[in-house]
């Protein structure tokens, strides 16, 4: 299957640099707080935030949110559908919420509402890559690895039809 693909955008290096220097910035701005709950929305954002936490010295829970919105070979969002969660008790919390790639922004609309329903006492959101796609405007993005061209891409957490998410760099796929 792996000769589908087509070049490599960030490679396994850059991503590892460029993660250190986030969890850097989020916890300098979480520094007057005793804890940070990290919540990765499932399943893209795993190996984002196994990388992202080992750079991170600080108190940290980590609970779950799975969400579909690519179900099986679509290339464009279907609706962001929440299939699961193990949030756990988030009343008064700072959530980190992670996810791989901001896209149309329905994943993140549909997402922070439910953890401030819950009485999150904030939601600051963490993006691998983002799109910059005009639909996207005005969900809430905090932090952000890399801009990227408005390209299917995958590796890194990140699936075609549930494959490629084992990649150490991110690319795309031959048409
Ligand atoms: P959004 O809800 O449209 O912003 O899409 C975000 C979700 O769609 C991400 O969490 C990904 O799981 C998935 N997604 C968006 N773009 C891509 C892509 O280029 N490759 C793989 N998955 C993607
Ligand atoms: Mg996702």
């Amino acid at each position: 299957m792996f000769q589908k693909i087509d070049k490599t955008l960030i490679s396994a290096a850059q991503i590892e640099a460029r993660i250190e220097q986030l969890a850097k910035q989020i916890i300098d701005d979480h520094k007057d707080f005793a804890e940070i709950t990290i919540v990765p929305i499932l399943t893209g954002a795993m190996i984002f935030t196994a990388d992202l936490i080992r750079h991170m010295r600080v108190p940290i829970r980590i609970n779950l949110i799975t969400v579909s919105s690519y179900p099986g070979t679509a290339l464009r969002t279907q609706g962001a559908s929440i299939l699961g969660k193990q949030l756990g008790d988030i009343a008064g919390r700072h959530v980190l919420l992670v996810d791989d790639i901001l896209d149309s922004g329905n994943t993140i609309r549909a997402v922070v509402p439910v953890l401030q329903e819950l009485g999150a006492a904030r939601v600051r959101v963490a993006m691998l890559l983002s799109k910059n796609r005009p639909e996207a405007k005005g969900a809430q993005v905090d932090y952000v690895g890399f801009d990227i061209p408005d390209e299917f891409v995958v590796g890194y957490g990140l699936d075609f039809d549930g494959f490629y998410r084992n990649l150490p760099d991110i690319v795309t796929l031959k048409p």
